[in-house]
């Protein structure tokens, strides 16, 4: 096995909070519809947008991961019987554009950047919801490049995306450690030949895919030191 030269992390769900929009929300008055039922809404919300980013790769009908995001959240208001208020929308909206990062991110960032690590993100979001999400969570200075799959127009696991990967590095893909809470895109980018590491934070089961994750974690608090493992003799 080659050293592992950088890292690069999925976002949505890895290093952000994808349920805290919706459990934020539900605390107010705006979001009292969903208060009763936010993590139900939460989880079809998300299962709804990764759906259609799928269907939208298989299909060759790209729209951005902004645009997907809301048609999914305008499913998910449908299928919970909730009025689709602009109040709440935009609510949920808006805290999409800020999620919560994980408590253990920015010290696991710090700890990476330390043992020289290169870091990025690559992740099916604009580079504006990128951009605001890590200014947001204040991560911005402990990352390097933020990839998104505008940049070839399609949504993961399709190949290309992860290419954008080896390319912003110049490395080959076993040089390179990707890090993903979604089972399918560890399994995606294994399959690619990213040395993956699957963040099992609920306990879900595998991914019966190609493409085997070589580490899985509960959080990131466990990654440097698998890095640390992975990196050889400096
Ligand atoms: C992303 C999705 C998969 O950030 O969560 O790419």
């Amino acid at each position: 096995m080659p050293p592992v030269r950088a890292c690069i992390f999925d976002a949505y769900g890895t290093l952000f909070d994808i349920a805290a929009p919706a459990r934020r929300v539900a605390a107010l008055p705006v979001g009292a519809p969903i208060a009763p039922i936010w993590e139900a809404f939460a989880e079809s919300w998300r299962r709804k947008q990764l759906e259609y980013t799928w269907l939208r790769a298989i299909t060759g009908r790209h729209a951005d991961f902004r645009t997907v995001t809301e048609d999914a959240l305008g499913w998910s208001f449908e299928a919970h019987g909730i009025a689709p208020e602009p109040a709440l929308r935009d609510a949920l909206m808006a805290l999409y554009e800020a999620p919560d990062a994980f408590p253990e991110v920015a010290g696991m960032l710090d700890a990476l950047a330390a043992a020289g690590v290169a870091t990025a993100i690559l992740s099916n979001g604009t580079p504006a919801m990128l951009g605001s999400a890590v200014a947001a969570a204040g991560i911005g200075a402990r990352l390097g490049a933020i990839l998104s799959v505008e940049a070839v127009g399609v949504f993961k696991p399709a190949p290309e995306v992860y290419r954008l990967g080896t390319a912003a590095f110049g490395l080959q893909a076993g040089q390179i450690a990707f890090v993903s809470a979604n089972g399918w895109d560890a399994a995606g980018a294994a399959d690619f030949g990213f040395r993956t590491i699957w963040v099992n934070r609920r306990g879900a089961p595998a991914e019966r895919l190609p493409g085997r994750p070589a580490a899985v974690i509960r959080d990131l608090a466990g990654l440097p030191a698998i890095l640390d493992g992975w990196r050889g003799a400096p």
